[in-house]
């Protein structure tokens, strides 16, 4: 098989002939004491090393012209780009549940998508039996695409919407997370997360998409801002995470740090007892000096250790402060301000409002007739705008006749599904990823249809579903959690025990200013096959402690 070098990031026509670019390569940023950690390092390190992951940007389409022109098929692609590299421009592969195919995600910057956009989406998965998912970072992944079809998509996103792939997965920045109700909130988070999202997937040098300066982290890497007090951003499972505050007459943010999540180990962010302005360029510094402390200091052995929170930790607190405010050189700053009130509860997103639509989408997932007629309502209604929530689901901004907006609605999008329906998270499960105990997807939409026909609640129950331990539907911080885990069931007949699909259920997490994570599950190993069995007990759940009344038919 042909060697994919660096190479040119335009069209590769000919099959054999692959120029070689100049482009300055992730590793090229590293200090030698981290490329030294990084030869003595994890797989992923030495994968890292090898070759440069920053060269997927122009293998895809070198990838996908060999592929095209039968040069070579998708089993032949090295297992180190088709695996891991080609994460840098968004592909992961799925051939485990989806021989040959990938997942691509995107960048969603503050979650919002133009109607174009999603209808591009639409256009790409429909010819491979696509869906698309709407995740726990208000960004969007698309089901089943060959190759050749993202490598497509990553051209047309460039050329023709502002939008990219590109450093969405694997040791990258991730999608930056904001507040959807954006202008409509105490702070609008909009520019802050275009500005992020600039600063780590743009090439300064070149204005094109991909920014080796960030190319090889130690780790995942996450940034929130958050909009208000509601954090509808969830600032605090991030690696760095801000809050709005003001100082006196001033606006402008907490910052916390070290959040995540992982199989290992779950960590609420901590706060630095540090107080910035909120000014787009003091933002931008503050989060360049922590990347750069992280890229270049962070562990690069232990990839359960790699993250933020371990370096903060290794640090200390102050310590770790001051060493940011002498990476950032003059940075303004003050001491982190508080609130002097209480703020109660969170407001509700869904429904009809002043300032937007907000329209629930059942686990996040839609098929592509929903992607376009969301696409046709955001042209129609709200500019041809959505905005993507963390919860799963889409606000149509600054709506003028909602009414016209709902009746265009189908019965699986609604605007008042119900307070459990409507606020039920679900990673993606077994039906796509590779690492899933248990399938999540279809039945968190099934059982929470059914919890809200026997049970009524004068609150939102918020349930999240997660395949594994590695806690993508984020049960740490839901009211009721439900992870996938191995359970037992005993046979009336045999007398004995036998292997089925269950779950250990988290309860009393909490999102807003009272953010709670909780590590430890009070029931481990509850049987899931019986799906009347798990409705009638999540029913109880609900009752005993979310003030549910059961319904009498
Ligand atoms: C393109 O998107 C970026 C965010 O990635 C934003 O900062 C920029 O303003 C957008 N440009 C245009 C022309 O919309
Ligand atoms: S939590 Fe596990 S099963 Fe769910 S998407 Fe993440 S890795 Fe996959």
């Amino acid at each position: 098989m042909r060697r994919f070098v660096s190479v040119v990031v335009v069209a590769v026509t000919s099959g054999l002939e692959i120029p070689v670019v100049s482009r300055r390569t992730g590793i090229s940023y590293l200090p030698s004491s981290a490329v030294s950690r990084a030869k003595a390092g994890n797989k992923i390190e030495k994968t890292k090393l090898a070759k440069d992951p920053t060269n997927a940007w122009s293998d895809l389409h070198a990838y996908a012209a060999a592929i095209r022109s039968g040069e070579l098929s998708i089993e032949e692609v090295e297992a180190g780009d088709a695996n891991i590299r080609l994460k840098w421009a968004g592909l992961l592969s799925r051939f485990k549940k989806t021989p040959g195919k990938f997942m691509m995600r995107l960048r969603t910057p503050n979650g919002i998508v133009c109607a174009k956009t999603l209808r591009a989406y639409a256009d790409a998965i429909e010819p491979h039996g696509g869906v698309m998912d709407i995740t726990t970072r208000q960004n969007v992944q698309l089901r089943r695409l060959p190759l050749e079809a993202a490598a497509d998509l990553v051209r047309e996103l460039h050329s023709n919407h502002n939008a990219t792939s590109f450093q969405s997965a694997m040791d990258n920045v991730r999608n930056v997370v904001g507040s959807p109700l954006g202008e409509h909130d105490l702070v609008d988070t909009r520019p802050f997360c275009n500005a992020l999202n600039d600063l780590v997937s743009l090439n300064p040098e070149t204005g094109e998409r991909g920014n080796p300066r960030w190319g090889n982290l130690p780790r995942k890497f996450n940034i929130a801002v958050s909009g208000g007090r509601d954090d509808f951003a969830h600032a605090r499972i991030n690696d760095i995470g801000l809050e709005p505050v003001p100082r006196g007459d001033e606006m402008g943010f907490n910052v916390v740090v070290g959040g995540y999540f992982s199989i290992k180990r779950v960590a609420s962010a901590v706060d630095l007892d540090l107080w910035i302005p909120a000014d787009v360029n003091v933002v931008l510094d503050l989060c360049s000096a922590i990347l750069e402390i992280f890229r270049d200091e962070g562990a690069r052995g232990d990839r359960q250790k790699a993250r933020l929170m371990w370096l903060v930790e290794e640090y200390g607190i102050p310590a770790f402060r001051a060493r940011v405010l002498e990476k950032a050189e003059g940075l303004p700053h003050d001491a982190a301000q508080r609130w002097e009130d209480d703020y109660g509860s969170r407001r509700e997103l869904l429904g009809i409002h002043p300032t937007h639509v907000g329209v629930h989408v059942p686990v996040g997932r839609l098929s592509v007739d929903e992607m376009r007629l969301l696409a046709d309502l955001a042209d129609d209604h709200s500019n041809g705008e959505l905005r993507l929530t963390v919860e799963q689901n889409v606000l149509f901004p600054n709506v003028k006749s909602p009414d016209a907006l709902v009746r265009r609605l189908t019965d699986r999008l609604a605007v008042d599904p119900g307070h459990i329906k409507g606020h039920t998270v679900s990673c993606t499960g077994a039906q796509f990823c590779p690492l899933a105990i248990i399938e999540t997807k279809h039945l968190a939409e099934r059982v929470s249809a059914r919890l809200d026909d026997l049970v009524s609640t004068d609150r939102p129950v918020r349930i999240h579903y997660t395949g594994c331990p590695n806690s993508c539907g984020q049960v740490q911080l839901a009211d009721i959690g439900l992870m996938g885990a191995p359970a037992r069931r005993l046979d009336p007949i045999s007398g004995k025990t036998k292997a089925v699909p269950g779950v250990n259920v988290y309860l009393g997490g909490d999102v807003g200013e009272s953010f709670t994570l909780v590590t430890e599950p009070v029931l481990k190993g509850i049987p899931i096959d019986d799906e009347d069995d798990l409705v009638d007990k999540l029913a109880d759940l609900v009752v005993e402690h979310f003030q549910g009344v059961r319904r009498h038919h």
